[in-house]
């Protein structure tokens, strides 16, 4: 090969390789020399003003302060740097080193991680917190080690709400025909099946163009994602359901974890808790300013669901239950449905 050839070669070579680690780039523990600074890739797909968006940026400044400047945390909101498929394969590879999936993301690795998603399961925000943070929530989160992560923390974001573009769904019935978003498949696309809808997985970063455009009719999510995504530009209808959860797992892998000194794993550990504190009291705050905020833009008609809607629901989507209790497991089920 001439020379001019081989350097055509190299470039077109270098470019691949870092089109490859775009999402992330550099392994973190790969050339560190002793007191050479940590640096920490956090990567997320909603925006910064959202609970997870806030939380991320608490723990950074954190670890940033704890650390005395020797670990730097890098967030990289909006899919900015991975969507939703990505981050969960730069986390493996460890280019990044953090991720806060929604736990329905999950479910590829761990279907138990589908009991977010389970219609009208948890009795109220609280009881979802307490069965995190019980033993069953904290075997869930550990379930994934065996997939090199380990899961740090819970951070609930809340209850998800129906929005669509063609008419106020209030009854099971309203949902024929019409096809809806969901994040992950299994669980989700049953939901939208019980109720005569059909579906389509789509990462988060792609919605607000697939509403748009008509590919999807609806989506289900968080007051907060709902106003931070501006779907209420691209959709005429909300329905108050709080028929399933929208809650994340804070995630790193093990290579990266255990490159760690104790003391260092320490330090993430308690600035993690701190975070997660925050996390968990913005979430309702956010959620409930972010209801105020798309009531008072009139951009959408909001239908607040009844007890006796509810009880329609709950009874079209019995189904949801007979099909996919013994995927997820009925022991977790039960402990989710026991939670106060
Ligand atoms: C979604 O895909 O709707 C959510 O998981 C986004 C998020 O992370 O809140």
């Amino acid at each position: 090969m001439s020379k001019i050839k081989t350097f055509f070669a190299l470039l077109v070579l270098s470019v691949f390789t870092l089109t490859l680690v775009g999402c992330g780039g550099g392994d973190g523990t790969k050339t560190k020399a002793k007191d050479e600074k940590i640096i920490i890739k956090f990567s997320h797909v909603v925006a910064e003003s959202t609970p997870k968006g806030q939380a991320a940026l608490k723990f950074k400044q954190l670890v940033e302060e704890k650390s005395g400047g020797k670990m730097e945390v890098q967030v990289f909101p909006s899919s900015q740097l991975c969507g939703d498929k990505e981050e969960l394969e730069a986390l493996q590879a460890n280019n990044v080193q953090l991720i806060a999936p929604s736990v329905t993301k999950l479910v590829g690795f761990v279907p138990a991680f589908q009991l977010v998603d389970m219609p009208f399961l948890f009795a109220s925000d609280q009881a979802a917190y307490n069965f995190y943070d019980g033993p069953f929530g904290q075997k869930l989160m550990r379930s994934l080690e065996p997939k090199g992560m380990l899961g740090l923390a819970w951070w609930p974001n809340g209850a998800k709400h129906f929005t669509n573009s063609k008419r106020p769904l209030k009854t099971p019935e309203d949902f024929k025909g019409l096809k809806f978003r969901t994040q992950s498949g299994g669980l989700l696309d049953a939901q939208f099946k019980a109720l005569g809808a059909g579906s389509q997985t789509l990462a988060f970063a792609e919605v607000y163009q697939a509403l748009q455009n008509g590919t999807v009719d609806g989506q289900e999510n968080t007051f907060n994602n709902i106003d931070t995504q501006k779907y209420v530009e691209v959709q005429k209808y909300l329905t108050v359901s709080s028929h399933g959860r929208l809650d994340y797992v804070v995630l790193t892998n093990t290579k990266f974890w255990n490159s760690l000194t104790p003391e260092q794993q320490q330090l993430i550990s308690d600035c993690m808790k701190e975070a997660t504190a925050y996390e968990r009291q913005l979430a309702d705050e956010l959620n409930n300013k972010s209801k105020e905020k798309i009531k008072a833009s009139g951009k959408v008609e909001i239908y607040e669901l009844t007890e006796s809607d509810r009880a329609a629901f709950i009874k079209a989507l019995e189904p949801v239950y007979k099909e996919y209790t013994d995927k997820i497991g009925k022991e977790y089920i039960d402990a989710a449905r026991a939670s106060k």
